[in-house]
């Protein structure tokens, strides 16, 4: 069904975030009928462009970021009719608050109206103020933060505090547009409406827990902001950290947001501390060298950074976490994202134990459950199965029980940000980050990447093209555990 009549109010709108992502995503929506013909989506950004100009823009982004087959021209003139733009640097009080006031003031005082931040996150409180006193705070009004929020908890305390001056928390929505993927959604299915996974689900049956999130591009043109952050501060922290949540939780009460929510946090604040002086032996950093991709020679980071630069970033990490919770014992988690590697790969891996004894005359592979969350999006369990091939023995033989969801369904898996976007729009938080678990984040955050800082552990690096250092290898290889792509 349609959303009710909105306003979208876009700061940072003539970034890549807006073109890649939000136009692209909310284009989808019209498309699908979800958005009434009355509703408008006005950019702000410090160019002086017309409108004219932005709408042109716009209409460059869905030619760039929409499928060929899904951009029907006709379509794509009535999504632009709704775009405007206002030209306004909302960090400053004396910009030209008059020309967002003026276009908000044409539509009815009730109308909801999401205020969505892509700006630099220094400047979020600032462009709060700005609203705030500009009156142009109403009770329809919500806002949205695009991560990074802050660099460490102290950063995120002083963004969330200038936000949360102007903006009760329950219309603060903190995007983590990983929630916003249908299979990380599915992980919460899977284990909740499937009672043969959960019955198993805890150091009974589980041997350890991966979760990769792999890419195969480099920084791209990202390189300024992504040396001040890192794989650390870009993917661990806030999306890998959720997947973990959602993996980790215990039954929440219901699909209410602050059920799902309260469940999360508290795996957040189990996990267990990873001190400057434990880096060494529980986390592996690198970054990439000059390899090849595809079959062709690419740069290393710091080329991909430009001439003479100097950097102690890692566009790789690899980590050994802990739950300390009685479901959790002393399962592993280990936890993989970087840049440059050799496959773009999102994925849930569940080992579960061995037999505790074989009557066959090879001790049986233990089960593997793995959740595709991107490509080729899916579940598949790994099972032992007696070998057809004739012999005088019960001989056993992996198969996989392999669902691909696209295939399955037959339906077209929506980019996370479709969904995100018109849940703000209902009001719905239960995708979105609430203020204490970004806080419990950073607290287990911080200290690793203070020891890393403090140089506790060796910046390695990795080809690239490949799976990483050899020292995340190591790191599971010590336990007598492998990554998904060294199990045959
Ligand atoms: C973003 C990071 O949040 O997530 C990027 O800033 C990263 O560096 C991206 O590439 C990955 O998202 P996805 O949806 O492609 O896995």
């Amino acid at each position: 069904p349609p959303v009710d009549i909105f306003d979208y109010i876009v700061f940072g709108a003539t970034g890549d975030l807006t073109m890649r992502k939000l136009l692209p995503a909310l284009y989808y929506r019209y498309r699908d009928g979800q958005i009434p013909d009355q509703a408008r989506i006005i950019g702000t950004a410090r160019s002086p462009l017309s409108r004219a100009d932005f709408q042109a823009r716009a209409e460059k982004a869905l030619q760039n970021f929409v499928k060929p087959a899904d951009l029907d021209p006709d379509l794509a003139r009535r999504f632009l009719a709704l775009v405007h733009y206002v030209s306004l640097n909302g960090a400053e009080a004396g910009s030209n608050w008059p020309g967002l006031k003026d276009l908000l003031a044409e539509a009815p005082a009730d109308r909801i109206r999401v205020y969505y931040l892509a700006t630099a996150p220094d400047l979020y409180g600032r462009i709060c103020e700005n609203l705030s006193t500009q009156g142009l705070v109403t009770d329809q009004s919500r806002v949205v933060l695009e991560k990074p929020i802050g660099t460490d908890l102290a950063s995120a305390d002083e963004i969330n505090d200038g936000v949360g001056r102007f903006f009760p928390e329950n219309h603060i929505f903190r995007i983590d547009h990983y929630l916003g993927k249908e299979t990380v959604q599915a992980v919460i299915a899977l284990r909740f409406a499937n009672p043969v996974f959960e019955r198993l689900w805890s150091s009974d049956a589980i041997d350890y827990i991966q979760i990769t999130a792999a890419e195969t591009v480099g920084v791209e043109g990202r390189g300024p902001y992504y040396d001040k952050s890192g794989a650390m501060r870009d993917m661990i922290q806030n999306h890998l950290l959720q997947v973990l949540c959602l993996v980790a939780m215990d039954p929440p009460g219901s699909l209410e947001a602050d059920s799902l929510r309260n469940e999360k946090l508290k795996v957040l604040r189990a996990l267990r501390p990873i001190t400057p002086e434990d880096v060494a032996v529980s986390t592996v950093r690198a970054r990439y060298g000059a390899g090849e991709m595809g079959g062709k020679p690419v740069p290393g980071y710091l080329d991909d950074l430009g001439e003479n630069a100097v950097s102690n970033t890692e566009t790789f990490v690899a980590i050994r976490a802990q739950v300390d919770t009685w479901r959790w014992g002393n399962v592993p988690f280990y936890l993989r994202s970087g840049k440059r590697m050799a496959q773009k790969s999102s994925e849930i891996v569940i080992q579960f134990k061995t037999t505790p004894w074989s009557i066959f005359p090879e001790k049986p592979a233990a089960n593997r459950l793995v959740i595709r969350i991107q490509p080729d999006e899916g579940v598949m369990l790994t099972v032992s199965t007696k070998d057809p091939t004739p012999t005088d023995s019960v001989a056993l033989r992996q198969a996989d029980i392999n669902i691909a969801f696209e295939k399955a369904f037959a339906t077209r898996y929506p980019d996370a940000y479709e969904r995100l976007l018109l849940d703000v729009v209902r009001g719905d938080p239960v995708l979105f980050i609430r203020r204490d678990e970004v806080e419990a984040a950073w607290r287990w955050a911080d200290p690793i990447l203070q020891g890393w800082a403090e140089n506790k552990s060796p910046l390695e690096t990795y080809p690239a093209g490949s799976w990483g250092p050899d020292a995340a290898r190591a790191l599971l290889a010590e336990r007598g555990h492998r990554w998904h792509e060294d199990m045959v």
